[in-house]
């Protein structure tokens, strides 16, 4: 197997020092809330692998149909010789683009998770040994370093995650990917859409605990990073759908009234019985306000692929060409 490079863009301690800032501004708030990028340590990357194999969980189906089914043409379209690709995880779903590549030689899988880089790195290349792996261990909410490689490039946001971003969080991120791109290169985004919401609900809290399970793993980094003493048996999770900001809400609600110690910050938060700490919000979009988001951005929609039941969209966009 080919070796593959991999660049931790982060300083040593910036890790640390954005948990410990993320947590103390989270936790002193009010409502508490706390950033969901925090999930995503060995076990969590491990819990959100399952979760995309349970049945009420239809993401992750609803986007491998459309890129099974759409691959080809995206190929054509891009033309890409690099595929970067943002939060891409165990990259599962990106073997479905890759196969249907020709000129692609570079890829460039950008996570905070360096396990799920290491993981996919070495899977992908089993199967492409001539293709060019340079991982990326980043914030993609951050500046992106990256590695020099040849155009057209092609940038995958898929799985929906840029639902996970508040909007002002998206417009900053949305502007800095049109940023990244050069005329002649494309973005292509993974967005859920609105539906019922019995579906959405059950596919955040479904019926055998895996997501209430990811929910909780964000205290485990926390009492293992920070010196934490949060007792995950005293949270219960709780999914709920927001109809007016049309996006999911996970919580975790505190059963008893309780004080929870973070020694690495010197703080003792206190919780009422029932209060709820907000883990994550997962949006989901509509065509009209993807294009929009889009153009506030720079971006013009070239492209809008939906699953047979309508559940889940992959878009493609580009700069416009004056
Ligand atoms: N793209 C994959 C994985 C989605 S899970 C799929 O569609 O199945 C979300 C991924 O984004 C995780 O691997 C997580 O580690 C990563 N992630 C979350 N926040 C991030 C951030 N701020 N910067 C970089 N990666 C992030
Ligand atoms: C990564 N992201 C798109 C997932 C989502 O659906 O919002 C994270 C997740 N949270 C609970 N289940 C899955």
């Amino acid at each position: 197997m080919s070796p593959y490079a991999l660049t931790r863009t982060l300083p040593e301690d910036a890790t640390g020092a954005a948990l410990r800032s993320d947590v103390l501004a989270g936790l002193t708030g009010s409502p508490k809330t706390l950033p969901p990028k925090w999930f995503y340590d060995a076990r969590g990357s491990e819990l959100f692998d399952e979760i995309t194999t349970l049945p009420e969980y239809y993401p992750t189906r609803a986007e491998r149909e459309i890129l099974v089914a759409r691959a080809a043409e995206i190929a054509a379209a891009t033309g890409a010789r690099t595929l970067i690709e943002l939060g891409s995880g165990s990259s599962d779903k990106t073997r479905h683009l890759l196969a249907e590549f020709p000129e692609l030689t570079h890829y460039v899988p950008v996570d905070v998770s360096e396990s799920a880089l290491r993981g996919a790195a070495r899977t992908l290349l089993a199967e492409h040994p001539a293709l060019a792996v340079h991982a990326l261990v980043a914030d993609f909410t951050r500046a992106l370093e990256l590695p020099p490689t040849p155009g057209p490039r092609l940038v995958a946001f898929l799985g929906g995650t840029i639902g996970n971003l508040l909007p002002e969080e998206r417009a900053a991120f949305l502007t800095a990917v049109r940023g990244l791109l050069s005329p002649g290169d494309s973005f292509l985004l993974g967005t859920d859409l609105v539906k019922d919401e019995a579906t959405l609900v059950a596919a955040y809290d479904d019926a055998a605990g895996v997501t209430a399970a990811f929910d909780k793993n964000v205290l485990a980094v926390v009492n293992r990073e920070l010196g934490a003493d949060f007792d995950l048996g005293a949270f219960e999770h709780v999914a709920v759908w927001n109809a007016g900001r049309e996006w999911i809400e996970m919580r975790l609600r505190s059963t008893v009234a309780q004080t929870v110690k973070i020694p690495a910050l010197d703080l003792a938060v206190t919780f009422a019985a029932g209060e709820e700490l907000r883990t994550e919000v997962s949006a989901k979009f509509r065509r009209e306000g993807v294009q929009a988001e889009l153009a506030a951005s720079g971006l013009e929609l070239t492209g809008w692929w939906a699953d047979a039941a309508g559940r889940f969209a992959l878009s493609s966009s580009s700069v416009p060409t004056p």
